[in-house]
C-alpha cells in the first residue's frame, strides 16, 4: 500500500504540529489537515506566522517551509477524505458533561462523526488511524461504523470500499511538541492488518529509527496511551502529596526529589512539584480509565487511579487556602499579581490550568487580580474565568503584558507557570513596587527566593518546609 495522500481530521494541538512534521519529513506525500472550525483553519492559513492558532517553539518555521507545498489546511472535509489513502482521526475526546458516564467517560461524538464521514466519502482502500486518545476498544466501534458504508455500497452494487483501522496514539507534550515529534521515545502502532501497519511504519521510518517503532495489537495500543498518561500524572500527584509533608516537617521537596530520583530505577523526570497538573489530557484520560475499570467491575483499580485526580484537586485547593491564611486570613480587596496563566511554560494553552481554579478561588474571596502571561490572550483568560455567577468575578481582575505592572501596590505575587522569565526577576524593583508586608508564593519552586527574601519579601515556596520559619511574618 503506497501512501501518497494523507487527510487529518482535526487541526488542533495534535493534528496541526503532527501533520506539519510528517509533511516536513515526507515531501512526497500531500497532506490535508481539515477541520469544521473555520476560524481555526483561517488561522492556520494566516500569512502572519505569529498568528497561527497554536504556539509551539519551532512550529512556525516548519509551516513556512511546507504550507502550500505539501501541507494544506482546509474546511473541505468530504473532498479531502475522498482523495486520501490514509486518514488520521485527531479530534477532541473530552470528558462527557452530560448523560451516561458524565464526568468520567470520554465524549466520543466527534470520533463517531468523523468515522461516519469517512464511511460516506472515502473511496477505494483507506487506512484509518486513531490518533486521538481513545477508550480501549474504540477501534471496534470505528470498524462497525465503517462496515455500514460497505453494506450500502454492496446493495447499490458499487465497488466495495476497503478500510483498515489502526491505533497510533500521540505522546507529544505541549511546549516541546516539535522536538517530541522529531525525536520520539517511541512510535506506537496497534493493528492486525500487516500491510496497513507496514504502510504507516513506512511514513515514520522517514525519520524515526526502526527500533523505536513498536507494533502491538489494537487494544494494547489504545490502552497504553491511557496508562502512559496515568503513570506520568501519578508521579506528579505523588510528588505534590509529599510537598505538604515537607512543609509540615521542615524537609525540602527539591532535596527529597533529587535524593529519590537519583535511584536509576525511579529516575528524576516528572518529579517537579507544582500547583497541580493541568492540560487537556491527564485528568480526562485518568477519569476515562476510572470509568473503564468500573465498567469491567474493577472497582479497586478505579479507586486507585481516582486517587491521582483527588490529590491534584486537593493541591490546588491547599495552595489557595495557604495564600488566604498567610495574608492574615482575608484577601478581600487585596491586589494579588499572577505570574503565568497557561498550564505549563511555552504554550498558549490554558485547558485545565491550575491557574484557573486558583484564580477563581481568590476572586471568590474578594481579591483583585492582576494577571500576566506572555502567550495567553486576554480573551482566553476572560473565557476561562467566566462563572455561572459571573457577577462575582466581573471587573475584579486585569490583564497586562507588562510583568512589573502586576507587582505595583500588590500584597502578593503568585508564580503559577514555570516560565524562564520568572527565574530572573528584579526583586529590588518588585519590593519597591509592592505593599508591605509583601508575599511571594512560588507554586513551582523556580524563583530565586534568596533574592526575594533579601529584599524583605516573605516567601512561601511549594514543599520548602525549611523556609517557613525564616519569614518576617
Ligand atoms: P483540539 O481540541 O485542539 O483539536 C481537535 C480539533 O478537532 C478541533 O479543532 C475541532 O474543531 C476538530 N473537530 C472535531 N470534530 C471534527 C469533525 N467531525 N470534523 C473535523 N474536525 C473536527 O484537541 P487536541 O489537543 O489536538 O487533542 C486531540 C486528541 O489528541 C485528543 O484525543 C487528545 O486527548 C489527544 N492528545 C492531545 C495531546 C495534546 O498535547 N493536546 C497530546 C496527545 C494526545
Ligand atoms: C502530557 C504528556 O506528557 C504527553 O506525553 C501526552 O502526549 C499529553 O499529555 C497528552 O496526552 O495530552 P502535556 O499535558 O502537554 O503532555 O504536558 P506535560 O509536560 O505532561 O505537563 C502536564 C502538566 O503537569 C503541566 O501542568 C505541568 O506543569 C505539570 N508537571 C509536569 C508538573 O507539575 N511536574 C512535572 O514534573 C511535570
Amino acid at each position: 500500500m503506497k501512501i501518497k495522500n494523507i487527510c487529518c481530521i482535526g487541526a488542533g494541538y495534535v493534528g496541526g504540529p503532527t501533520m506539519a512534521v510528517i509533511a516536513d519529513k515526507c515531501p512526497n506525500i500531500q497532506i490535508n489537515v481539515v477541520d469544521i472550525n473555520e476560524q481555526r483553519i483561517n488561522d492556520w492559513n494566516n500569512y502572519d506566522l505569529k498568528k497561527l492558532p497554536i504556539y509551539e517553539p519551532g512550529l512556525d518555521e516548519i509551516i513556512k517551509r511546507c504550507r502550500g507545498k505539501n501541507l494544506h489546511f482546509s474546511t473541505d472535509v468530504e473532498f479531502n477524505i475522498s482523495i486520501a489513502d490514509l486518514i488520521f482521526i485527531s479530534v477532541n475526546t473530552p470528558t462527557k458533561t452530560q448523560g451516561h458516564g458524565a464526568g468520567q467517560a470520554s465524549d466520543l461524538k466527534w470520533v463517531d462523526a468523523s468515522a461516519r464521514k469517512i464511511s460516506q466519502h472515502a473511496t477505494g482502500e483507506t487506512i484509518v488511524v486513531e490518533k486521538s486518545t481513545l477508550p480501549v476498544k474504540t477501534a471496534e466501534t470505528i470498524k462497525n461504523i465503517l462496515k455500514v458504508s460497505n453494506k450500502k455500497n454492496k446493495i447499490n452494487s458499487l465497488d466495495p470500499k476497503k478500510f483498515y483501522v489502526l491505533s497510533n496514539p500521540e505522546f507529544l507534550a505541549e511546549g516541546t511538541a516539535i522536538n517530541d515529534l522529531i525525536n520520539p521515545d517511541r512510535v506506537l502502532i496497534g493493528g492486525d492488518e500487516p500491510n496497513a501497519i507496514s504502510a504507516l511504519c513506512g511514513i515514520y521510518k522517514n525519520w524515526v529509527e526502526e527500533s523505536k517503532i513498536i507494533t502491538t495489537n489494537l487494544w494494547s495500543s489504545e490502552l497504553s496511551k491511557l496508562i502512559a498518561n496515568a503513570f506520568l500524572a501519578q508521579r506528579i500527584s505523588s510528588i505534590n502529596s509529599v510537598t505538604a509533608l515537607c512543609e509540615a516537617t521542615g524537609a525540602n521537596i527539591s532535596e527529597v526529589a533529587m535524593a529519590v530520583g537519583s535511584d536509576s530505577r525511579i529516575g528524576n523526570n516528572f518529579l517537579k512539584p507544582g500547583p497541580g497538573f493541568g492540560g487537556s489530557c491527564f485528568k480526562k484520560d485518568i477519569l476515562n480509565l476510572v470509568y473503564i475499570c468500573k465498567h469491567y467491575g474493577l472497582n479497586e483499580v478505579a479507586d486507585y487511579w481516582k486517587g491521582v485526580v483527588n490529590i491534584n484537586n486537593w493541591q490546588k485547593k491547599r495552595i489557595s487556602q495557604i495564600i488566604n491564611e498567610k495574608l492574615f486570613g482575608t484577601i478581600a480587596g487585596k491586589k494579588i499579581g499572577i505570574l503565568g496563566f497557561a498550564f505549563k511554560a511555552n504554550t498558549n494553552d490554558t485547558r485545565e490550568s491550575a491557574a484557573i481554579t486558583i484564580c477563581k478561588e481568590l476572586l471568590i474571596e474578594g481579591a483583585k487580580l492582576s494577571i500576566f502571561d506572555e502567550r495567553v490572550s486576554y480573551e482566553q483568560i476572560k473565557s476561562d474565568l467566566k462563572d455561572k455567577e459571573d457577577s462575582i468575578l466581573k471587573n475584579t481582575w486585569t490583564f497586562t503584558k507588562d510583568i512589573y505592572e502586576i507587582t505595583k501596590n500588590a500584597d502578593a505575587i503568585i508564580v503559577l507557570t514555570e516560565s524562564e522569565k520568572f527565574k530572573s526577576l528584579d526583586w529590588e524593583v518588585i519590593s519597591e513596587n509592592m505593599r508591605s508586608p509583601s508575599w511571594l508564593f512560588d507554586t513551582r519552586g523556580i524563583v530565586d527566593i534568596k533574592k526575594a527574601m533579601k529584599n524583605n519579601i516573605n516567601v512561601w515556596s511549594v514543599g520548602s518546609g525549611d523556609l517557613i520559619k525564616k519569614n518576617i511574618y
